[in-house]
């Protein structure tokens, strides 16, 4: 470990929530602040790292020294990332992605009307991004690292990391990054807890402390996974 650790290496990460558009001025969105991926791609860079930063909406400033895409929706996210995947060592895939879109984007904006019915607004399932990212790693048989996240507010005792554990098998990357969100935790907050499993480790890692903190452990444990 220490300063250098991704030296060389070219890492990808990204950042914030995206905003599904249902006509030209409302959009479905989360609560997302971007923090902890705007805190990963920092410290990829800090590591040595040439590091590209894909940035749906993010509530803070975005680092300098790091070459970055703005997108907007998940779509737009999935694009950005198909297209520079294949020049990264490492992906870090801390984006809350919408898992639904409206199933139309209207022209124009939605309107109250003094006859008809109230709108419904119907929802389709937006691509899960990080499992492309897989498959398209696995078909082009690249060496390459892939890291996922995981919110889960757990519905039973214990319950939340099993689950975790099957999203890390589901999902196929090599690490997952556990938090455990709930009302007031994590979303906008400058501090996190989370668990890092591993593929082909049994035991997990517990890291708390500022997401900088988190960031910086969780960029640590990427090198011991590349062998650094
Ligand atoms: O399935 P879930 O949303 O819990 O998985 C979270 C992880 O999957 C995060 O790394 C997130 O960036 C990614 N994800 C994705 N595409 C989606 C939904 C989530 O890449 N449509």
């Amino acid at each position: 470990g220490g300063p250098g650790v991704l030296a060389g290496r070219r890492v990808l990460v990204s950042a914030g929530g995206t905003q599904e558009p249902l006509d030209p001025v409302r959009f479905l969105g989360n609560r997302s602040s971007g923090k902890q991926g705007v805190a990963l791609a920092a410290a990829a860079r800090d590591a040595g790292a040439e590091v590209t930063l894909v940035a749906a909406h993010v509530e803070v400033p975005l680092p300098a020294g790091v070459r970055v895409l703005r997108v907007g929706t998940a779509e737009e996210l999935r694009s950005a990332l198909v297209e520079e995947t294949g020049n990264a060592d490492v992906v870090l895939m801390a984006a809350a992605v919408a898992d639904f879109r409206p199933a139309e984007r209207l022209g124009t904006k939605i309107k109250k009307r003094a006859d008809g019915d109230d709108p419904v607004i119907e929802l389709v399932r937006n691509p899960d991004i990080l499992a492309e990212l897989v498959t398209l790693r696995n078909r082009e048989k690249r060496s390459q690292l892939i890291l996922g996240f995981a919110a889960e507010t757990g519905d039973g005792a214990g319950s939340v990391l099993d689950y975790a554990r099957q999203k890390l098998e589901r999902k196929g990357c090599d690490l997952l990054v556990v938090n455990h969100v709930g009302e007031s935790k994590v979303f906008g907050q400058d501090e996190n807890s989370v668990q890092i499993l591993s593929r082909t480790a049994s035991e997990m890692q517990h890291v708390e402390g500022s997401k900088n903190t988190v960031a910086q452990a969780i960029i640590l444990r990427v090198a011991a996974e590349l062998g650094v």
